[in-house]
């Protein structure tokens, strides 16, 4: 797969190494020289952010939730069709909680930005370190995710096995509201014991039907 990374921070640096060493390529896009550097060290390319995500099959947003208009507006045209992966954690300016209102989620707001496209929550629950270190705990961790496209949710499975996570299906994305809660809780909590960012969530006993994602062949349209 051909996997844009629109962000070149911390998880973009983290999610690019794992991606580029589960054997795709990686095309890294932001304002600045952060792509750059993010492709020289993984081995990835650079490029700008509507070309990235014009050129890749995956689309990953890894970027500030306050900057998601703008880009939705550089990407819309070139999305459609496409996988596109919210990873935003959408704070308060004071990160006391989430920016959103009641009853939605960044991810579904950027899903009503982008038309067309096949939005999914992922990456939200887990710090970059994981992201970059998939197998960091010694054992094999959770993608939890969620969208209400099938074929997004087969497309997203086989990356996040690639890069050696259980992908499991939380729900449709109306589920990112729980899933960005988590993240604030996770985020919460290292704040409040001064803690080391590397925990993340993993499902005991997940539900059959969270962990099959094969899309039926009337959705692959
Ligand atoms: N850090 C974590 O462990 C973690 C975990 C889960 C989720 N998240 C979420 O993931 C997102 C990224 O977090 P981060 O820690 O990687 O942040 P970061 O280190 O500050 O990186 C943000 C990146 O976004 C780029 N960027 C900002 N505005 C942009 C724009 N308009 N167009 C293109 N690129 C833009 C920045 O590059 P330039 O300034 O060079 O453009 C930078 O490379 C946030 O929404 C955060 O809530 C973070």
């Amino acid at each position: 797969m051909k996997v844009a990374i629109i962000g070149a921070g911390n998880v973009g640096k983290g999610l690019g190494k794992s991606i580029k060493g589960a054997g795709h390529d990686v095309i890294f896009a932001s304002r600045g020289e952060s792509a750059r550097t993010a492709a020289q060290s993984t081995g990835g390319t650079s490029g700008s952010v509507r070309d990235a995500a014009e050129q890749a099959d995956i689309v990953i947003l890894a970027i500030p939730y306050g900057a998601a208009s703008d880009v939705a507006t550089e990407i819309q045209s070139v999305v459609s069709g496409k996988v596109v992966i919210d990873v935003t954690n959408p704070l308060s300016a004071d990160g006391s909680g989430l920016a959103t209102e009641p009853g939605t989620s960044a991810a579904e707001q950027i899903a009503r930005w982008l038309p067309g496209a096949r939005v999914v929550k992922a990456f939200n629950t887990m710090f970059a370190a994981v992201h970059g270190n998939p197998k960091a705990h010694g054992q094999q961790l959770d993608g939890l995710f969620a969208t209400d496209d099938e074929v997004a949710r087969e497309k997203v499975a086989q990356l996040l096995t690639s890069m050696g996570f259980r992908p499991v299906w939380v729900g449709p994305l109306s589920r990112a509201r729980e899933l960005e809660a988590m993240g604030y809780l996770n985020i919460a909590l290292q704040m409040a014991t001064n803690g080391d960012w590397q925990a993340t969530f993993t499902l005991v006993g997940a539900p059959k039907g969270a962990l099959e994602h094969r899309a039926p062949t009337s959705a692959r349209k």
